[in-house]
């Protein structure tokens, strides 16, 4: 099956059908997600807390986002996937950006990458752009930068920071970008943007007016403890499953219930 393309996501704006993205790290869930028709695979640096058991995002590395973009490109058929460019991987050069962002296209095997900021991304966006890169921009609660924004919290409330929002929007539309996240922002605020521009917005905690909508994979599954967020649907716990399941197998090898003969080899 051909891949979704970045021409194909707009196509879907345009024509008002909503882009559901979701997040994958490794071949298994990506196959899954992909099966289930998700538009985008965004192999996200939230990783960093999910998979590697950090409080931020900020420790996650180049190296390691290479590997989990080939697992998420080899698992996957359908879905654009969207590579995450870490903390530092594009802020401190133009050259930087573009380096890192070959990276995950040619060693990771993503379509796109994805990096935060308003206006000091701009040049990176434009670079990336330029060379034949498609660029998701992220507004709003930017992760990378929860040291400056006092933790991670709702962004752009009030009339000058939702109207810096919405310029920022426009900046990254100019810049080429195809299509932007909003991260935790009030809906009216989203709807704004999503009005100022005419690239898709996806929204995380952003009310119901953006273009489509993304969530962390472990969290619509039910699989991170105790994280009940206001904007999070959990579709299920599979938590819980897991842990059910564990619990029995242990049960089953101490009371020697596991293995019976039927697992056993003649
Ligand atoms: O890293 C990530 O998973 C993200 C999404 C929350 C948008 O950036």
């Amino acid at each position: 099956m051909a891949r979704l393309t970045t021409l194909k996501i707009q196509a879907m704006k345009d024509q008002g059908e909503p882009i559901a993205m979701v997040t994958a790290y490794d071949a298994t869930f990506a196959s899954l997600i992909d099966a289930a028709g998700a538009d985008l695979l965004l192999v996200g640096d939230s990783l960093g807390m999910v998979i590697q058991g950090h409080d931020t995002t900020l420790t996650v590395t180049m190296d390691q986002m290479v590997y989990h973009t080939q697992m998420v490109a080899r698992g996957s058929s359908r879905a654009l996937v969207v590579a995450d460019m870490p903390f530092m991987s594009y802020q401190a050069s133009v050259s930087d950006a573009m380096r890192n962002a070959g990276r995950l296209i040619a060693q990771g095997g993503a379509q796109a990458v994805k990096l935060e900021g308003g206006e000091r991304a701009v040049p990176a966006i434009e670079s990336i752009v330029a060379s034949g890169i498609p660029v998701m921009g992220h507004l709003g609660l930017t992760p990378q930068s929860v040291h400056a924004l006092g933790g991670f919290k709702v962004q752009g409330r009030g009339d000058e920071a939702a109207e810096a929002l919405v310029e920022d929007a426009r900046r990254l539309e100019a810049a080429g970008a195809f299509a932007i996240v909003l991260e935790t922002v009030p809906g009216h605020v989203a709807q704004r943007v999503t009005e100022a521009v005419s690239v898709p917005t996806i929204g995380i905690g952003a009310g119901v007016d953006c273009g489509g909508q993304v969530l962390v994979c472990y969290d619509l599954l039910g699989l991170t403890n105790g994280f009940t967020p206001r904007f999070l649907k959990r579709y299920e716990e599979l938590g819980r499953t897991v842990q059910g399941a564990a619990t029995a197998f242990v049960s089953d090898v101490k009371s020697r219930a596991f293995p019976g003969p039927e697992h056993t080899f003649e």
